[in-house]
């Protein structure tokens, strides 16, 4: 897509963005921060599809329309709806089309956002479609690492937990790969990232090394991103079971990182950081979860031609 025009436009992929275009967003979501619109989506109606487990990403993506005068409906369960008796995503999304004006989508299938881009005539956005990808999701991490830090260049990145299934570091990866910027995946062996996006980002000229030993690289990082186990994804339960208590970090990390490191986790954490951490001004993630308001309202103004 030529330009930043985002009228009409699909969300799917953080690799359907220009640097150009990542940067609009940002710019429009400082706006929007700074100078609410409380009326800038009245009627218009957000179809909220979440047949995976959500807390954040749906309550924030209808806060953020509710809170700019639009309107939201849908579901969070996919056991309540026609899905039980049969239907095809596809139908599903023909059906939705009709009701309302932007649909955000999330699924357990990989490429199912995709799938039901095709199928709809109105923008679909991809709320986390399986390991792929969750590009609002990175757009909000952008900001986090703007607001944060003041820049998106000369930074360094450790990505640390499950590389191998987590969408929201596979998504953020490839967006880092427009800035000046050095990464670090911190993982065992058996969650490393895959080596996909490692030849993606290489091809991309950006330094990235691999290890599993977070206090050999502590003192080089700006940012640590955080993640989960993704439980869900493992094939083998047993699989599972052997990582589950494999990292998790506490205020002895603050004693070999940088004084201004910054700790970032797109949440929820389920025991890979200590509590204790929260209150230190190192730790973001609450912070990073607030900067989902005004990332999704930029992107619903911007798909709905509300804003330039
Ligand atoms: C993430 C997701 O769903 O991928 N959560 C979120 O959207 N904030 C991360 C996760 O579930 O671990």
């Amino acid at each position: 897509m030529a330009g930043t025009s985002f009228q009409g436009r699909d969300v799917i992929s953080i690799n359907d963005f220009s640097k150009e275009e990542l940067l609009h967003v940002l710019s429009v979501a400082k706006k929007l921060e700074s100078n609410p619109q409380p009326s800038l989506l009245k009627g218009k109606i957000l179809a909220s599809l979440f047949f995976e487990p959500s807390t954040r990403t749906r309550l924030s993506f209808a806060s953020a329309m509710k809170r700019v005068g639009g309107d939201v409906i849908g579901f969070s369960q996919a056991e309540t709806t026609s899905v039980k008796k049969g239907e095809t995503l596809w139908d599903t999304i023909k059906m939705i089309e009709h009701y309302s004006d932007v649909i955000v989508i999330r699924h357990s299938v990989e490429g199912a956002a995709r799938l039901s881009a095709e199928a709809a005539s109105i923008p679909v956005i991809n709320a986390g479609d399986g390991a792929n990808q969750h590009p609002t999701q990175t757009l909000l991490d952008l900001y986090t690492i703007l607001k944060e830090k003041g820049k998106l260049d000369n930074l360094t990145i450790g990505f640390l937990g499950d590389l191998k299934y987590g969408r929201t570091v596979h998504s953020l990866a490839i967006a880092l790969s427009h800035f000046k910027t050095s990464i670090y995946f911190i993982a065992p062996e058996a969650l490393r990232m895959p080596s996909y996006y490692i030849q993606e980002l290489k091809k991309r000229k950006i330094p990235c090394r691999e290890t599993s030993d977070l206090d050999s690289v502590a003192k080089q990082l700006d940012i640590l991103y955080v993640t989960r186990i993704q439980e869900e994804r493992f094939p083998d339960p047993l699989e599972y079971q052997k990582f589950k208590a494999g990292y998790r970090i506490d205020r002895s990390l603050l004693k070999i990182s940088k004084p201004g490191i910054r700790i970032m986790h797109p949440l929820p954490r389920v025991g890979e950081i200590d509590p204790a951490l929260d209150e230190t001004p190192n730790a973001v993630y609450f912070r990073q979860a607030a900067n989902g308001i005004p990332i999704r309202q930029a992107i619903l103004a911007l798909v709905l031609g509300k804003a330039k």
